[in-house]
């Protein structure tokens, strides 16, 4: 099986660990084991916990306490509509897995990570692209969307709130898309890996799985919650969905670590204190961003709304690849190129996370800057 180099994966991976300034990470500043015990307030119960947990392969499909927690951050499921998996990259895999065949139409945001459309793509189906414009706040059009899809369409992929642009789509646009989704009997996978960072946290964004009878919703404690290194995400949809994806599962996952299980419950247990912790990072992080793009007369950006990443256009005559390369020579400052997204001329901003380290990364572009101007450029 062939399958398209995973553009965004393969930049972190070869200039992450050797980046002085990293402004490219998508996760909220994660946190240490010792962080999340202090945030719960339990620190030594838990450790008591930790210490004689029983290292068998615990509860195949995640334990009852950790998908009820999950069930509970979206407003009509339950138990059965969660599927513990390794973070929201093998959740996204398994539910296109589950889904998709050769010679299936899907359509797809774009853009958004990759594996929404390489991974169809791979298994044979056809991937049709519904372009995010900055004209358009980086939001899909439910009337371009109808124009895309036909009866063949198994599948809509959607991305809320979108990594690289963070852009958020909020209960209309939503509704409007499924509608469309529904017109065709189309299934929606929507990844919700950034869900609930949102910088108004007043906002009506509902996810897909509480939405549509076809929808389904992917999500993991990477980003939101600081915890990349637990790996564990989750599917949520209807139960007969998740009865089929568990059975592929078991070609690919026994279980997904009763140590990782029991962590990710002890965060979701303590989420009030740790998400106010994690709004609080990105509507600060966001502010320094928002003032250093209006201090640069050649940068320009559609403000994000959500998420931890932002899409920064330039307007200097080099490829977006040489400028993240030569920044990065220069004094290890680390962003991500458009061209990973097939946008040239565009950056990918990471924010989220202590305002120092982003003002030392950002003044350090300023200087770049200055310097492509004296050349000439
Ligand atoms: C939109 C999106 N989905 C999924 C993932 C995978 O994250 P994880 O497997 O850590 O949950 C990422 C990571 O960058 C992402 O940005």
């Amino acid at each position: 099986m062939k399958i398209r180099p995973f553009g965004v994966e393969e930049w972190m991976n070869t200039y992450e660990n050797d980046a002085v300034t990293n402004i490219a990470e998508t996760c909220v500043d994660s946190l240490t084991v010792e962080a999340l015990l202090d945030l719960s307030g339990r620190k030594e119960e838990l450790l008591e916990e930790i210490r004689s947990l029983r290292l068998s392969y615990g509860d195949i499909p995640g334990s009852d306490r950790l998908r009820d927690l999950v069930a509970d951050l979206y407003s009509g499921q339950r138990r059965e509509n969660v599927l513990i998996m390794n973070g929201g990259a093998a959740a996204n895999f398994l539910a296109l897995y589950t889904l998709v065949e050769a010679g299936d139409e899907v359509v797809s945001v774009w853009p958004t990570y990759q594996q929404l459309t390489g991974i169809p793509e791979s298994f044979g189906a056809k991937v049709t692209l519904l372009p995010l414009s900055p004209e358009e706040g980086f939001l899909p059009d439910p009337e371009a969307l109808a124009g895309l899809v036909t009866n063949r369409t198994r599948l809509i992929c959607l991305n809320n709130p979108n990594n690289p642009t963070g852009a958020l789509m909020e209960r209309d646009r939503l509704e409007a898309l499924v509608e469309v989704a529904r017109s065709v009997g189309a299934w929606i996978v929507c990844d919700e890996v950034y869900r609930g960072l949102v910088h108004d946290p007043a906002l009506d964004v509902p996810s897909v799985a509480d939405l549509y009878e076809k929808g389904i919703s992917t999500g993991s404690m990477s980003k939101v919650f600081s915890l990349a290194g637990l790996r564990v995400g989750w599917i949520v949809g209807p139960a007969s969905f998740i009865a089929r994806a568990f059975s592929h599962r078991d070609y690919t996952t026994i279980s997904c670590g009763r140590l990782d299980d029991l962590l990710a419950t002890v965060a979701l247990e303590s989420q009030e204190r740790l998400l106010e912790r994690n709004r609080t990072i990105v509507r600060r992080s966001a502010e320094v961003l928002r003032q250093w793009v209006e201090g640069e007369s050649r940068l320009d950006y559609v403000p994000p709304r959500a998420g931890t990443t932002a899409f920064v256009h330039y307007d200097y005559d080099l490829s977006s690849e040489e400028f993240c390369r030569r920044l990065f020579e220069r004094d290890g400052t680390f962003i991500v190129p458009g061209s990973c997204f097939d946008r040239d001329r565009w950056l990918r901003i990471g924010y989220a996370f202590d305002p120092a380290m982003l003002r030392q990364g950002l003044e350090r572009i300023s200087a770049f800057l200055r310097e492509l101007e004296d050349s000439g450029l």
